[in-house]
């Protein structure tokens, strides 16, 4: 089977729309047919400061969430960055290749290093894609399924992959982005500029997942649309009712096509109202579940340990093989 390796920050108390859509869901979907690899990645989460039991918190409810969307431990490995030490250790040989202006260029440094103020922002913020190139490449994954916002980060992380390869000689595959086109890039509700994102200025277009239903429902009843009257599909003149209508299609199975047909001669109303009992309808058990999982620490505790113990045995031979390559003694 293909390998797959995927993270997501513990930077939020629960996962939103987005998160859901472009990844996690997809994550899910491909358990039986691919080997997948899925890491909450607490080390990505330190390039801003965070408080440690705030961040050890938010560490076990991104384990629940996965586990509550779907994500089956007898059938994926489910683990924790910070107990695999392979990935710090391959994230240093990745920034050992990476040019300075190449680091440079990438827009989402650029983006929170603005947001941060220039120089705020931390030495571990610049070089997060070169640890993020080695969190895949050390499981050799083929695939690597992301929302669009990640896109460059990979494009980065196959350079890396065939510079090191080109450098001294075969070692890593080089991954391939997994980009679901329809939902790769989930818009903010309120600004539909905007990939829907936990840090946007405001949270009014933004769909937690573990959030009340009735928040949820009531943010999409008010998402902001056009003065025109007709649902229709059109990203560029209307891009907070084509949002709706991505999402829609999303959760519903009907395609995009099939909602128009269906809502030809009905109001924005119409459409936000059914949107918002779909949204509550498909999360409805999520946050229970969720909850349910983090009632018992221990289990987790132990998928946690399984999971970082298989990991930690698929990434020994390629960072030796790393190693090797690059010309360092054998530890014996
Ligand atoms: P993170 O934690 O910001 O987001 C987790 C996943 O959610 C996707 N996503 C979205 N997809 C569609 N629409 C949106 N509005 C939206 N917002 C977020 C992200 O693209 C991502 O797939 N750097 C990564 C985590 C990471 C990683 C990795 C991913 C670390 N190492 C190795 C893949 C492989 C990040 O910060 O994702």
């Amino acid at each position: 089977r293909p390998r797959v390796f995927s993270g997501i920050q513990p930077t939020s108390g629960s996962f939103h729309l987005g998160n859901y859509l472009g990844a996690v869901r997809n994550w899910v979907a491909m358990q039986d047919e691919f080997d997948g690899l899925y890491c909450v990645v607490d080390q990505h989460a330190i390039t801003v400061e965070q408080d440690p039991a705030v961040l050890r918190r938010r560490s076990q409810v991104a384990a629940a969430q996965l586990l509550a969307a779907g994500l089956d431990p007898q059938r994926c490995t489910l683990f924790v960055q910070s107990h695999v030490p392979g990935h710090a250790q391959l994230a240093w040989v990745m920034n050992c290749i990476t040019g300075f202006g190449e680091a440079s260029r990438m827009t989402q440094f650029k983006d929170k290093s603005a947001r941060h103020g220039v120089g705020a922002a931390t030495v571990g913020l610049f070089t997060y894609p070169m640890l993020m190139a080695a969190d895949i490449l050390l499981y050799q994954a083929d695939y690597v399924p992301v929302g669009e916002d990640q896109r460059q980060h990979l494009e980065l992380s196959r350079d890396l992959a065939q510079r090191f390869n080109s450098r001294y000689g075969e070692t890593f595959v080089v991954p391939k982005p997994y980009i679901i086109k329809d939902t790769g890039k989930i818009l903010d509700l309120q600004d539909p500029a905007s990939k829907m994102s936990k840090s946007a200025e405001s949270e009014a277009g933004l769909i937690e997942l573990l959030a009340d239903p009735k928040v949820n429902a009531k943010k999409i009843k008010s998402a902001v649309t056009d003065a025109e009257r007709e649902i229709r599909f059109d990203e560029e003149n209307k891009p907070g009712i084509s949002n709706l209508l991505r999402i829609y299609a999303a959760l519903d199975g009907r395609s995009i096509k099939e909602l128009e047909r269906a809502y030809a001669g009905h109001g924005y109303g119409d459409l936000k109202k059914d949107l918002a009992e779909l949204v509550v309808s498909t999360f409805g058990a999520f946050k229970e579940r969720t909850e349910a999982i983090l009632a018992e620490p221990d289990k987790l505790d132990a998928i946690f340990a399984e999971g970082a113990q298989r990991a930690r045995a698929l990434a020994a031979p390629t960072l030796d093989l790393a190693y090797d390559r690059l010309g360092f003694l054998p530890a014996v």
